[in-house]
């Protein structure tokens, strides 16, 4: 699957370009990530493979980088914020919401793949909460009723 992709060919090249360095891992990851938009295993494992690393390293080293995913994001992201003051406000009402409404669980897509739903620590916006982002968009002191609708027209329903 990984061998047909031609964004490998394109990593490949940054790899090279790095001439294989172990010390390039962090350029490496990022580049890959702004190529597949998250990790896998198998990708993983081909940069380890490629910088003569152990994938437990760069499985490590991937994963203390918040901004990194590691599941392949659905084609509207929804983040909510779970911070105390979200918390506090009703933020777990609206997830659960969101999650009854489209059959989504916190940190997965939809079936269809057209929505992801991932829950996030305090976004500096407390005297907002309860905070949730639609795709770029935040919806402060959002309500339930507010949130589901914006999803039903991002969805384009
Ligand atoms: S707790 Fe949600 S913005 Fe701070």
């Amino acid at each position: 699957m990984l061998k047909e992709d031609r964004r490998l060919q394109m990593l490949e090249r940054i790899i090279k370009e790095h001439n294989y360095q172990k010390s390039a891992l962090l350029e490496v990851l990022h580049a890959a990530h702004e190529l597949y938009g998250y990790f896998d295993k198998p990708l993983l494992t081909y940069i380890a493979e490629r910088l003569n690393l152990p994938p437990s390293h760069v499985y490590g080293v991937a994963s203390f980088y918040h901004l990194f995913k590691f599941r392949k994001p659905g084609e509207h992201v929804i983040s909510a914020c779970m911070g105390t003051a979200c918390y506090v406000k009703g933020v777990e009402e609206i997830i659960t919401a969101i999650e009854r409404e489209f059959n989504i669980k916190r940190g997965g897509s939809s079936p269809d793949g057209r929505l992801s739903l991932f829950v996030t620590r305090c976004i500096g916006a407390c005297a907002m909460a309860p905070n949730i982002t639609i795709d770029n968009e935040v919806v402060g002191r959002a309500t339930k009723e507010v949130v589901l609708d914006k999803i039903r027209k991002v969805l384009g329903g």
